[in-house]
């Protein structure tokens, strides 16, 4: 174990229906059986980066005492991740309602319940202050996201998923050292539209990095005082897209904690968010690093 990787975030059991369509308002309609699985951007970028190896991943977050909680935690152990500091409050566990039509494209409404009451522990505070790679994502309290960042040691990276998309208030900007977003998100918060490349350079006069994810077009790696970067992305036939930013993510911060430069680490976060694609689920399409280093061979 090379490297310290703290994910600061939220657990979601996901309810899954394939549906021909997403319903518009008012509409009823019938999908297929029902699924329940592991999700939750949080533990989604945990697993990924617990199963990218070389780093030792932890996930700070809060669950229930319900049934939804064991399967997370039991998802959450299988990947490899620590859980010996998961927060149990007196809420259910979170839980996410997902369509997913044909074309592998998701809409998700998400009930936070134990994630909206997580408040960092002393013992998480001290996890998080020997990390080399501290992850947090939008679907907790911004004030957990603050206190995460100001535990961080000097020269760590705060690393932030702005998802779901939200507005930023200025002093958690200032405490960003990398952003990673999607087109939508970084739009979004730069308050404008137009290229990657442009709302990149919007995006650095806030924070000294970026990495705009861009689908099958995978993603762009921008960075102050240096030219930005295309990663070029991998053509998969997508099945089920949710959680594969998720997996990018924790698989950049596991390859950061291990002391790879921002285009190499985003390089293979990208392949390993492309096999997410072609896999259902969340946790549970996210690969391992052999079959990431098995896929960037081909
Ligand atoms: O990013 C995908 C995740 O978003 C799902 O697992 C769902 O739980 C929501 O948090
Ligand atoms: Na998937």
């Amino acid at each position: 174990m090379t490297g310290q990787v703290v994910v600061v975030g939220s657990a979601n059991v996901d309810l899954v229906v394939e549906v021909p369509r997403h319903p518009g308002g008012g509409e009823t309609i019938l999908g297929g059986d029902l699924r329940r699985n592991p999700g939750g951007k949080g533990a989604n970028q945990a697993v990924a980066a617990a199963r990218a190896g070389g780093a030792e991943t932890t996930f700070a977050g809060a669950l229930g005492t319900d049934e939804s909680a064991e399967l997370l935690l039991a998802s959450l152990e299988r990947a490899g991740v620590r859980t010996d500091l998961v927060s149990r409050v007196d809420a259910p566990t979170g839980t996410a309602l997902i369509t997913v039509s044909p074309d592998g494209e998701n809409a998700i409404v998400v009930a936070p319940g134990a994630n909206a009451r997580l408040a960092l522990t002393d013992a998480q505070l001290h996890r998080i202050a020997h990390a080399d790679v501290v992850l947090a994502q939008l679907e907790i309290p911004l004030g957990v996201v603050r206190a995460a960042a100001a535990a961080r040691r000097p020269g760590a990276v705060m690393a932030l998923n702005a998802a779901p998309s939200r507005d930023l208030p200025a002093d958690l900007w200032d405490v960003v050292d990398l952003l990673i977003v999607n087109e939508h998100e970084a739009a979004d918060l730069a308050r404008t539209g137009g290229s990657p490349e442009g709302l990149a350079g919007v995006l650095l006069d806030r924070v000294p990095a970026v990495v705009i994810t861009l689908g099958a077009g995978g993603s762009l790696v921008a960075e102050r005082d240096a030219e930005p970067v295309r990663i070029p992305g991998k053509r998969v036939a997508a099945v089920d897209t949710t959680g594969a930013g998720d997996t990018f993510c924790g698989v950049l911060a596991a390859a950061l904690a291990r002391g790879l430069a921002l285009p190499e680490a985003a390089r293979i976060a990208g392949v390993a968010g492309a096999l997410a694609v072609t896999r259902p689920g969340a946790q549970d399409a996210v690969p391992t690093a052999a079959e990431v280093a098995e896929e960037s061979a081909k």
